[in-house]
């Protein structure tokens, strides 16, 4: 089969590194795709957010699957065209992507499929947001109504900060603060069933310890070998089947893969976002463990054929991301990246890079996503720190304590 990936990211490149390891895949492209993805795919310089771009160049390479990896192509309609131009798309809709795209949207879905979820309320008036503050109190939740590039979520004890924020955006979500460790579980999805993948942890604050600012995401990994046991089949239950029965009831069928992000309460777990595409950097790990193969099971995903829940292999897989300077405030770019290369145990995977005369250099915030794996948290651990000690970048930044 031939296979076309959207995105230039970490979890592109994991993507494509997993489709090309197996067999039924033929050919692989990618668009716009960065200096590490070229090494396993042939990428194509088009706008991944032109959806009459992206369906014209599946039709030139006559590809049989088209993958979509973020989320703002998602929204932007490309897979509508896609599948429209008749191909085969793992992606939702953009109407089943607003899932991510409005979290107002995807709290009415929470709420009419019974989805343990924070209490919330959508506000567009500063009188509404003061109120909802009022009701829920400290510490105070204020998200963004749209996509805000993770950038949208204030969480804060001060009054003050929390209102400023409500009315910087048009229509924001006010929630109940959730306290509790948070997982991510993603499921693929045909339509009308799912299966889960591996679980997942990811580290969204900058520096070590969990303090300085939010980002995309410093780390990863999976399994998660303190979490409850039949925590997987509890959300399956409880969280994924419901919702996407609930999209399909109202003409949306999700196919593609549902991101849960979740917080472990001591009332149980509870959906803290919904995403509509892969976690990054989770996704660098779960690949990394998956089994099964990839292309396959994506492609069942895209025609509703899906069957047996994935397979994986046993030990473990860490990511550390390496980020430029200044990230996630105001990221540096143009610096040389050196020593790239793999290991028996670890690889790296480009996330924000691009060429410059013979030269890699930095092109974003988070730059390398860096996998290590072995047969327990420890080993995958040692092995990707191991690799990360190798790589050379001036300015760049990495957190110290992932997966310890
Ligand atoms: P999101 O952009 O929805 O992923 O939110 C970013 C981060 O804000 C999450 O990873 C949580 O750490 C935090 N957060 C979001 N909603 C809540 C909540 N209701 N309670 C506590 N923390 C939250
Ligand atoms: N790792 C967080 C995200 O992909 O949104």
């Amino acid at each position: 089969m031939r296979v076309l990936v959207i995105g230039s990211g970490g979890r592109e490149h994991a993507l494509c590194r997993s489709l090309k390891l197996d067999p039924q895949v033929s050919e692989l492209h990618c668009a716009p795709g960065n200096p590490g993805i070229e090494q396993v795919a042939t990428v194509h310089p088009v706008n991944p957010l032109d959806p009459g771009q992206v369906a014209e160049l599946a039709a030139r390479l006559r590809v049989d699957l088209v993958v979509i990896g973020p989320e703002a192509p998602l929204v932007a309609g490309v897979s509508d065209a896609v599948r429209e131009a008749g191909f085969a798309c793992f992606g939702p809709s953009s109407e089943a992507a607003m899932i991510e795209g409005s979290k107002a949207f995807a709290k009415e879905i929470m709420k009419a499929a019974d989805v343990p979820t924070a209490r919330s309320r959508t506000c567009v008036t500063e009188a509404e947001a003061a109120a909802a503050l009022a009701e829920f109190g400290t510490p105070y939740v204020v998200k963004d109504d749209g996509l805000a590039a993770g950038k949208g979520v204030v969480v804060t004890e001060d009054v003050d900060e929390a209102l400023a924020h409500a009315l910087a955006c048009e229509r924001v979500v006010i929630e109940e603060f959730l306290d509790g460790p948070e997982v991510s579980l993603f499921a693929l999805c045909d339509g009308s069933t799912a299966v889960p993948l591996q679980l997942a942890q990811d580290f969204k604050r900058a520096g070590d310890g969990d303090q300085g600012p939010n980002t995309g995401g410093m780390g990863a990994y999976t399994p998660l070998p303190w979490a409850p046991d039949g925590l997987t089949e509890q959300v399956m239950r409880e969280v994924v089947h419901p919702t996407i029965g609930e999209l399909a009831r109202r003409g949306l069928p999700f196919q593609g893969v549902l991101y849960v992000g979740l917080a472990l309460t001591s009332k149980g777990p509870k959906v803290i976002e919904f995403n509509a595409r892969f976690g990054d950097p989770e996704t660098q790990v779960i690949l990394d463990r998956l089994e099964t193969p990839l292309g396959g099971l994506l492609m069942a995903c895209a025609t509703g054929e899906l069957g047996l829940d994935p397979v994986f292999k046993g030990g473990s897989a860490v990511t550390v991301v390496i980020a430029s300077e200044n990230y996630p405030a105001k990221p540096v770019n143009g610096d040389v990246i050196t020593g790239l290369r793999e290991t028996e145990n670890a690889y790296v995977l480009h996330a924000g890079t691009k060429w410059r005369g013979e030269d890699v250099v930095s092109a974003g915030g988070r730059v390398l996503s860096v996998v290590g794996h072995g047969s327990d948290q420890e080993s995958a651990r040692q092995a990707a720190y191991d690799l990360v000690g190798r790589i050379e970048m001036r300015g760049s930044h990495h957190r110290t304590d992932i997966a310890r």
